[in-house]
């Protein structure tokens, strides 16, 4: 309420007339973790929404969990849960993440909402009404024993073309061939592992081919799609088919109405969900009204930022469902590219898939919007975050030139000068190079040249910097003819770090507020600029940033590898039920040395939550060290003394908490349900284990 009071008074911005806009991000799977992929898009869509708020425009900004499909509904009853409860965990977590990582959406809803519901059903009756929907009988891969249809990524079986074996329904990753599930040989599903049969089901389909004149034209005009995308569309725009919106029973999704039994594709109610997430806020918010924003003759603005994953949905179903159903289209879709980490896709083994969680527990999320911001672009080109350069960068531009200007400046004003500004600007055509930026600045934000925006705003921290140190204030102080003078540079070098603070304040809304208060301003807006500080009293300096130590980046790297295992013990992958890994040759069995192991000592791990750090006795006096995840199910008194089986012969592996000199060996489910112990009392350390 407070917030949405502030824009209005920001709202008479210059001249400019107030926007409405409406920003969007994708709805994350409710299936997942949020991991800095995932944070590349909502940092930029938070950025760009602040910039608007910042220059008084109406911008909201919403997004959503995506809720519905196969993999959430076997997900959750692989964990023993309800759908409902499964989402509503994953959505706490979602939230948390993004708060904590300074995004800040006006609204964060469920595709699993009355809302979704209710404009789900409502747009499909509409685009049933207008003759867009036909159903046909179509045959696919069911499984007999968990009595369901089977979606493509949950055939496993010979690719049709290159005979390699354990490849996905749709694509062979051996050879790349794309195919139909039913052309697999061999074919196996991989929730029951029973062979799938072939059934008869009738389905419901969206006729896209009576978009085909509405779509050129629309990706064609103004903008709606940038031009890397415009001349992907031609491709697809030749190929344009029947859209199937239906699935069969079981399926944790919306029943479409009047077809019992079938429900409504996740990816139908996905896209709907911006609007059902927009509604949810209308119904609780005075004055903003849905049909301002959505109905056909709308002036307000839609925008949707989303990843290239996921062009095709956004810009060529989602503007057929809403011109179809009655609906205004967005006024452009943004497509960004894939964040890689140093140079390569993220890797769980490598520790570089980085949970929003493990990323937060080490670094300050300001750092990353900092460095997302200082090489994004309009483009879709992917996106690499070098982790060495971004604590460089990081450590150069926030904490060597920004916050720097005001902790060389400020201490003089407090010690010696009653913490008050000097009455005068003493070089005001070099703070109006600083103010006049505003304009070039904010045409950057607004056309998403973060990029060009940040090094625009570093170069003015480079003059200001170098401006201090030609003037060498701290010289000047101790000198009483040129205390003045010193004074005058000092409140100058703080003008000139207002004005730079409040250009990133988009971008760094916290260290943005910890300015505000240093400078004891009532509010920071895109206009706080041009106000000029002379004469005025400021607030004692408090450091404000932090250098980033590469340790910090190691030990979450180290940690992402343990999310991995520990993810791995806790829920096996949704789509899959524990499959039997690929055959071995007896030769590469015989190459696993299994050792009966005597439990010499065990012990916690400081700051581990799975670890038991143990140390095992192989009998002649030799020993090894092993870091095993089996926390949850003993406790370290309990173990010593007795006998288990390890793989003797692992390569040693560098672990967060020190080096593992091989594995033991445990089955059971995971957690508190895991056995490691050979209760064996003819076995002997050092025995081998045939
Ligand atoms: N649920 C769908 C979107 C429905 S929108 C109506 C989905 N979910 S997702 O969780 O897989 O991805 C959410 C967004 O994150 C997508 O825009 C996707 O492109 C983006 N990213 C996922 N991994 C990413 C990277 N590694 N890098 C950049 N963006 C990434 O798709
Ligand atoms: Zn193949």
């Amino acid at each position: 309420m407070a917030r949405q009071a502030a824009r209005r008074i920001q709202a008479y911005y210059n001249n400019m007339t107030k926007r409405n806009i409406l920003i969007t991000s994708a709805l994350p799977y409710a299936n997942g973790s949020i991991h800095i992929g995932h944070l590349l898009e909502h940092i930029q869509t938070d950025i760009w929404a602040r910039f608007q708020r910042a220059r008084g425009h109406n911008c909201i900004s919403v997004c959503a969990d995506d809720t519905h499909g196969t993999p959430v509904m076997l997900r959750a009853q692989k964990l023993g849960k309800t759908p409902e409860e499964f989402i509503a965990e994953s959505k706490a977590e979602h939230e948390q993440d993004l708060v904590n990582c300074l995004v800040e959406y006006d609204n964060y809803h469920s595709t699993h909402s009355p809302e979704s519901k209710e404009l789900t059903q409502a747009i499909y009756l509409k685009l049933k009404e207008n003759g867009y929907i036909s159903s046909k009988t179509i045959n696919q891969l069911y499984d007999p024993e968990k009595e369901m249809f089977l979606p493509d990524r949950f055939v496993k079986g010979t690719c049709p073309k290159c005979d390699s074996e354990d490849q996905y329904g749709d694509n062979c990753d051996n050879c790349g061939a794309t195919y139909d599930p039913t052309e697999l040989k061999n074919p196996k599903s991989a929730v029951s592992g029973a062979t799938p049969i072939m059934k008869e089901s009738e389905h419901f389909f969206f006729d896209l081919k009576n978009f085909e004149q509405f779509l050129r034209k629309w990706l064609s005009e103004d903008n709606h799609v940038q031009s890397e995308v415009q001349n992907k569309m031609n491709e697809w725009l030749d190929d344009l088919r029947q859209w199937d919106i239906s699935r069969d029973a079981p399926y944790f999704g919306w029943e479409i109405p009047g077809e019992k039994g079938k429900y409504f594709y996740v990816w139908l109610d996905a896209p709907i969900g911006y609007m059902a997430s927009f509604k949810n806020l209308c119904d609780r918010t005075d004055g903003l009204n849905f049909d301002d924003f959505w109905a056909k003759d709308s002036s307000a603005e839609v925008y949707h930022n989303i990843g290239k994953d996921i062009i095709y949905f956004h810009t060529l179903f989602w503007p057929s469902v809403l011109e179809g159903s009655g609906y205004r289209t967005p006024t452009a879709v943004w497509a960004h590219g894939f964040l890689t980490v140093n140079g390569q896709k993220m890797s769980k083994s490598k520790g570089t898939f980085i949970k929003a969680g493990t990323y937060l527990k080490h670094l300050n999320p300001e750092y990353l919007r900092y460095y997302f911001a200082a090489k994004l672009s309009s483009k879709i080109d992917d996106f690499d975050l070098n982790l060495e350069d971004f604590a460089q960068r990081v450590n150069s531009d926030l904490v060597g030139k920004l916050v720097n200007i005001a902790s060389r400046c400020s201490g003089f004003i407090t010690k010696q000068f009653d913490s008050k500004l000097s009455s005068q600007v003493i070089e005001p055509e070099l703070l109006q190079e600083f103010t006049d930026a505003s304009e070039a600045i904010a045409k950057l934000y607004e056309t998403r040249e973060f990029g060009k925006a940040m090094k625009m705003i570093m170069a003015l921290a480079d003059k200001a910097n170098a401006y201090i140190a030609e003037k060498e204030p701290w010289k000047l102080a101790k000198n009483d003819d040129t205390k003045q003078l010193a004074h005058d540079v000092c409140s100058l070098g703080i003008n000139m770090f207002k004005v730079l603070v409040t250009y990133l304040a988009p971008v760094l809304p916290s260290l943005a507020e910890k300015v505000r208060e240093f400078l004891q301003l009532e509010t920071m807006n895109w206009n706080s600029a041009q106000a000029i500080l002379v004469n005025y009293e400021i607030n004692k300096f408090k450091p404000m940033m932090q250098r980033i130590d590469m340790k910090d980046i190691e030990t979450m790297i180290e940690e992402s590898k343990e999310d991995l295992q520990a993810e791995a013990d806790k829920a096996p992958q949704a789509e899959l039920e524990d499959p039997i890994k690929d055959e071995i040759q007896f030769g590469d069995f015989d190459k696993i040395d299994l050792r009966i192991a005597k439990i010499a000592k065990a012990e916690h791990v400081e700051g581990a939550d799975k670890l038991l750090k143990l140390q095992l006795d192989l009998g002649n006096g030799v020993t090894k060290q092993v870091f095993a995840g089996i926390k949850a199910a003993y406790s370290p008194e309990d173990l010593q003394g007795k006998l288990t089986v390890m793989v003797a012969n692992l390569a040693p592996r560098k672990m967060k908490f020190g080096m593992s000199e091989g594995m033991v060996l445990a089955a059971g489910p995971g957690g508190s349900e895991l056995w490691i112990l050979n209760p064996d009392e003819g076995a002997k350390p050092g025995m081998r284990v045939k």
